[in-house]
């Protein structure tokens, strides 16, 4: 096993199980789904509860749901009233993801919507106080700008693969629009001065972004 495969599995071993229901949607994706490597998985799941924990949301937006286990981490780290609105343009991805949330103690806490989450964001009222952003590499721009004003002061937003597979650093021109949209975002996070943010090497690069 190589050094990174032993840490990996160290950190495991010494963070917080998942639930057993994690556990079987995780293996019913990898099973069933064809990109089941979008999941979120164990590691970044206990860490976007802790986010939860330590920030205790109202509001929580998450843009781009898949199977919903991302939906079901940060849920878990909600207090009882808070409330998460998570968008999905897949409709397909229904069935799945209601066989793991129904069952879920914390299934009140969720509002699953699906559409466009460029379309479904202007219809949700009011302001969040944590949104993480997750959906078409390519439009990461745009949601920041559709987000940025629903965002309350000292609210977060998470970018999920800043890192792109490490894609950022490679040379040459990126004609692909997945890395070129990564790269935008990066690059107008980075001149942005209404907020503080730093780059986590989680997985494949999480930016934590924190509005002033
Ligand atoms: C990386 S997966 C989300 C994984 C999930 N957040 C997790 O961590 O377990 C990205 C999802 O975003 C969805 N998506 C892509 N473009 C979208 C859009 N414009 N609005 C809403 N969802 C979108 C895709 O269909 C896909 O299911």
């Amino acid at each position: 096993m190589m050094e990174t495969e032993r840490i990996e599995e160290y950190l495991l071993a010494h963070s917080d199980e998942e639930s057993e229901l994690l556990k079987a949607l995780n293996r019913d994706a990898h099973v069933n789904l064809l990109r089941p490597r979008m999941i979120a998985g164990h590691l970044q799941g206990r860490v976007l509860k802790m986010f939860c924990r330590m920030m205790r949301p109202e509001r929580v937006l998450e843009i781009g749901t898949y199977t919903g286990y991302a939906t079901l981490c940060m849920a878990e780290g909600l207090e009882e009233d808070a409330r998460i609105d998570t968008i999905e343009i897949n409709d397909e991805m229904e069935d799945f993801i209601r066989k793991y949330l129904d069952p879920s103690p914390d299934k009140g806490k969720i509002r699953l919507h699906f559409g466009d989450a460029m379309e479904v964001i202007p219809r949700l009222e009011g302001t969040f106080d944590l949104i993480y952003i997750d959906a078409d590499k390519r439009k990461y721009v745009d949601y920041y700008d559709l987000v940025f004003t629903r965002l309350r002061q000292g609210g977060l937003i998470l970018a999920d693969n800043t890192l792109w597979s490490g894609k950022v650093v490679e040379e040459g021109s990126h004609t692909d629009g997945q890395t070129a949209g990564i790269l935008e975002f990066n690059e107008k996070i980075k001149r942005d001065t209404r907020i503080e943010k730093v780059i986590l090497p989680l997985r494949d690069g999480l930016t934590m972004i924190w509005k002033k």
